[in-house]
């Protein structure tokens, strides 16, 4: 097994007006090609701040991220966007759809933005294997909160990244057809051979994972 993602000493302040607030205090970890791994703790405990960090979606005040050698933290704003793009796919709990764009646009931002053109038996494999076949010209106001997730996690493949990370996936989303689409997001993350970490309140989820990670306060407990 080799390393994808390590996380060096992590910390993260936030800045508030009562003083600060210690989100993350000295988080390491290492996370392994093509596995799944799940993130507990309790609300507060700083599971979206890890993600937004393993993610390069936001910096920590101090400790690395590394990736194939290269720290991220230490990339431009420009260059982080690129590598993020590249590397890794997002799914969160509000599904963050472009609501002026169509299915087939949304999921293919990550691409358009890369000015890369679509791989077209791909695109095709992802849209069949989420069963998203006749909504692809469809808007997001007018799919239900499970197909928008799926449209979603689409989107997350679609730039073939290593790594998925998604916050509480199903949390909008009701018993069956978070189920279902977890199921669909396992068998995308297998299929395409990336590792997924996953934050999660759902302990039926957890138990799927091949690691649990438990934060506490900011620490892996
Ligand atoms: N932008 C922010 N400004 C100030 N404090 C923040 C900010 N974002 C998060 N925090 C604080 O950092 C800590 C960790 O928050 P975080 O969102 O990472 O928790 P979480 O484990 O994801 O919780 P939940 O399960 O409710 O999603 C909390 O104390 C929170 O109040
Ligand atoms: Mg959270």
């Amino acid at each position: 097994m080799s390393t994808l993602i390590s996380a060096r000493n992590i910390y993260r302040e936030y800045k508030v007006s009562a003083g600060n607030v210690s989100a993350l205090n000295g988080i390491s970890l290492d996370f392994e090609e093509k596995r799944f791994y799940a993130i507990i703790g309790r609300s507060g405990s700083g599971k979206s701040t890890l993600l937004h960090i393993l993610g390069g979606l936001d910096k920590p005040t101090a400790g690395e991220i590394l990736i194939e050698g290269q720290d991220i933290c230490k990339l431009t704003d420009e260059k982080r966007s690129v590598f993020r793009r590249r590397y890794m796919g997002f799914v969160f709990q509000q599904y963050n759809l472009l609501d002026e764009h169509n299915v087939r646009d949304n999921i293919l931002m990550p691409l358009s933005l890369d000015h890369k053109k679509p791989d077209v038996i791909f695109y095709n494999e992802v849209i069949n294997t989420l069963g998203l076949e006749g909504k692809t010209k469809k808007y997001p106001c007018e799919l239900s909160g499970g197909e928008q997730q799926r449209v979603a996690i689409a989107r997350s493949v679609i730039a073939k990244p290593k790594l998925i990370i998604a916050d509480e996936p199903t949390g909008n989303l009701d018993k069956k057809t978070g189920e279902e689409t977890i199921a669909l997001l396992l068998e995308c993350a297998k299929k395409f051979g990336q590792t997924l970490i996953i934050a999660t309140h759902d302990q039926e989820l957890a138990k799927k994972a091949d690691e649990i990670v438990r934060i506490e306060d900011g620490r892996v407990v």
